[in-house]
């Protein structure tokens, strides 16, 4: 029994109505007890801190009495072995503390749903046993395991080159103002994030593994659906939380999950919040093989949520639009007053201008897909004065309408409607003139015809991306000018972009291009060689003469450098989470033979924390037996006797000499929790 249970159970045990003649807990009295508000009971659960903090919300100054945890604590068979079945049936389905009959929403309910899952891997193509900590059950193992941890190996990159970390610099607000690229299990990272970061983050780009078990990320990409939710779903409520009220997220995803994805979405950041749901054209059938299950799969998707969507301020965005040929008229003589505007066709003023006699003939002439690109040309560059009829709604303002009809009696006359805050309207015969300059916009540097961007992308080339950032990741890597897209529709300078699947980094590198300041979670040994070598390159490097470094940079100048006139500079750190355990899950999944397993589990004998349970004496006599295994159980036997709660070292445990953290490494993390050195060492006294 953990501490907690058995404070639970001593403190219940005081009530003679809750015990048995036998000494035992009688749990049906006791859920009755709960469900009727029973004072005797609330008082003896107050009067216990652990109990209190478990069972009870402070609600404006009140403790509340948290009736469905408690009774679905109670009702968990591995707490109580109670055969008693009266309650079977109300408890399980329930859904954010409610059962499931009370409440009207819809969401997904699975087996461990309400369970923790690490989630780790560091080499590709591993494989390694996930364990579920129950979060009734085990919250101080769930607890340790969410502990912030001990951050070490700090780098900072710069123009100059690699440099030492001194200090980590802050905002006014006394904000973190570093760009950061962490290694280490997400689910860890982001709750070492937290303490620093809660209500903080603008945008969150996420791209998973989608769980196809195609991806190169053999090990998560093939969870089973149930254990992918519940990764997923750890993950999503850290998330919200690291987000500020009028931030977002967008989630990137294949067909496979996107309906469950979307449920869980609804669940963790409520139906309300739900903006989008983008398809994104990623790829195009010429040259494939016909399938013969189904259609050709091209689309991926982006789900896009805010955490409070009606604090949400969209910045409207626009695509490349071919020439609209309704934009056919162009006023004479625009610099006249309005009354006196007349107006004539482009088509043959075009024609009249290249030497033809009039737009029929161009068009045979020059052919008529070049005749209406010249057309078109010439309506870009005159957009202030080209402009088409419009219909004017019942619903424009009271001037507009009045305007509308005063034409309408004065055909051939031009009238002027103000409007607030707006263009003037220019109304002819009862219409709108409508100038092509609205819809004429600077797109990655260039002026050109647009329409409003919806819900469905088809402009973005997927083709070419595997140069971008200079680095190449097989599957997953995404289009920067997809992320460029993202990160305009919500952000503004300065603001904090997070992405949790780092990748290959093209979050970081988008973001840092536009200047905004993020922050890259990735676990696999290869974050060295791709998102930190990758943002390297973004902020570029001085050349060197003769082994001197001169101001001028060489620099990144793929993906959208040219968009956004990237000229290279700024900074970013890189830290890793201090690894414990998981470097002997690392040594274990690199290991080839059986003799280095042996070499390692003498080790973990040693300096490893292992589970509760192993026999280290029984071990050591079997391990004849061990031999006989297959090289692949013998890996996944050694892995199971790891304590997973060590696998990174808390925070709290900064000093404890065991984990050997450097006076370095101990100022930086201090320096980044903003922890005085002097409370910590009262923190670790009280602690023992
Ligand atoms: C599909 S890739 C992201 C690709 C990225 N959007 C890009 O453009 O390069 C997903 C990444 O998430 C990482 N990942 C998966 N599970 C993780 C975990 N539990 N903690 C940290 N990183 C994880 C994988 O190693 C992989 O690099």
């Amino acid at each position: 029994m953990n501490i907690f249970h058995e404070i639970l159970v001593n403190q219940l045990a005081v009530e003679g109505r809750f015990i048995s003649d036998e000494g035992e807990l009688k749990k049906f009295v006791i859920i009755d007890a709960a469900f009727n508000m029973d004072r005797t009971l609330i008082g003896l659960l107050l009067t216990k801190k652990e109990l209190k903090q478990k069972f009870f919300t402070q609600i404006a100054g009140h403790w509340v009495f948290d009736i469905n945890l408690f009774v679905r604590y109670m009702e968990n068979k591995n707490f109580l072995k109670d055969s008693y079945t009266r309650y079977r049936n109300k408890i399980g389905l329930t859904i954010n503390g409610k059962f499931a009959k009370q409440s009207n929403e819809v969401a997904l309910v699975w087996p461990f749903k309400d369970c923790i899952l690490e989630g780790g891997q560091t080499e590709e193509d591993q494989k390694r046993p996930e364990i579920f900590f129950n979060e009734i059950l085990a919250q101080e193992e769930i607890d340790q395991l969410t502990e912030p941890k001990v951050l070490v190996n700090w780098e900072r990159y710069t123009t100059d080159g690699t440099q030492k970390v001194t200090d980590i610099k802050r905002g006014k607000n006394g904000i973190i103002k570093e760009n950061l690229i962490i290694k280490g299990n997400n689910l860890l990272g982001l709750h070492s994030l937290l303490p620093q970061f809660e209500n903080q983050v603008k945008l969150i780009y996420i791209d998973p593994p989608y769980n196809t078990g195609n991806d190169a990320f053999k090990y998560n990409d093939s969870f089973n659906h149930s254990t992918w939710l519940t990764f997923m779903k750890n993950r999503l409520e850290v998330a919200r939380r690291l987000l500020r009220n009028d931030g977002v997220i967008f989630v990137q995803i294949s067909d496979y999950e996107i309906g469950y994805l979307n449920v869980l979405l609804d669940e963790v950041f409520g139906r309300e919040n739900f903006v989008n749901k983008i398809s994104i054209k990623t790829k195009s059938p010429s040259g494939f093989k016909t399938v013969n299950l189904g259609v050709f799969e091209t689309a991926e998707y982006i789900l896009f949520y805010g955490k409070n969507k009606t604090r949400f301020k969209y910045n409207p965005q626009f695509v490349e639009k071919k020439y609209d040929t309704n934009y056919s008229l162009q006023i004479d003589n625009m610099s006249k007053d309005y009354k006196e505007w007349t107006y004539s066709s482009i088509k043959e003023y075009v024609a009249s201008e290249n030497g033809y006699t009039n737009a029929k003939e161009a068009s045979k002439q020059i052919g008529k897909n070049n005749f209406i690109e010249k057309v078109g040309d010439f309506a870009l560059k005159n957009s202030n004065k080209v402009f088409r009829f419009t219909e004017i709604g019942n619903d424009a303002g009271k001037d507009t309408i009045e305007k509308k009809r005063s034409s309408i009696a004065n055909k051939g006359v031009v009238f002027k409607a103000e409007r607030e805050g707006k263009d003037d309207r220019f109304i002819l015969n009862g219409k709108e003139i409508s100038f092509y300059k609205k819809k004429v916009k600077e797109i990655d540097g260039k002026i050109v015809p647009t329409t409003i961007l919806t819900n469905i992308w088809t402009d973005i080339a997927w083709e070419g991306i595997a140069k971008e950032g200079g680095i190449s990741l097989k599957k997953g890597k995404k289009p920067e000018k997809l992320l460029k897209r993202l990160i305009d529709m919500a952000t503004k300078k300065g603001d904090i972009v997070l992405d949790f699947f780092g990748g290959s980094g093209t979050t970081g590198a988008v973001a840092h291009k536009m200047n905004r300041q993020y922050i890259l979670i990735e676990q696999m040994n290869y974050i060295k060689d791709l998102p930190e070598a990758r943002l390297k390159k973004v902020i570029g490097i001085k050349t060197k003469k003769a082994d001197k470094l001169h101001e001028k940079i060489e620099f990144d100048i793929s993906g959208v450098s040219k968009a956004l006139n990237w000229k290279g500079g700024g900074s970013f750190i890189y830290t890793e989470l201090k690894q414990y355990n998981q470097t002997f899950i690392n040594q274990i999944e690199k290991a080839e033979t059986e003799n280095e397993l042996i070499a390692i589990w003498e080790e973990m004998k040693i300096h490893s924390f292992l589970n509760y349970n192993v026999d280290i004496k029984k071990h050591d006599e079997n391990i004849e037996e061990f031999k006989t295994l297959e090289i692949k159980t013998q890996k996944n036997h050694l892995i199971k006797l790891l304590n997973k709660n060590q696998l990174y070292v808390n925070l709290s445990s900064i000093d404890d000499e065991d984990f050997k953290v450097s006076d370095e490494n101990k100022k930086l993390t201090n320096d980044f929790y903003e922890i005085k050195e002097e409370e910590t060492v009262t923190q670790t006294k009280t602690d023992l």
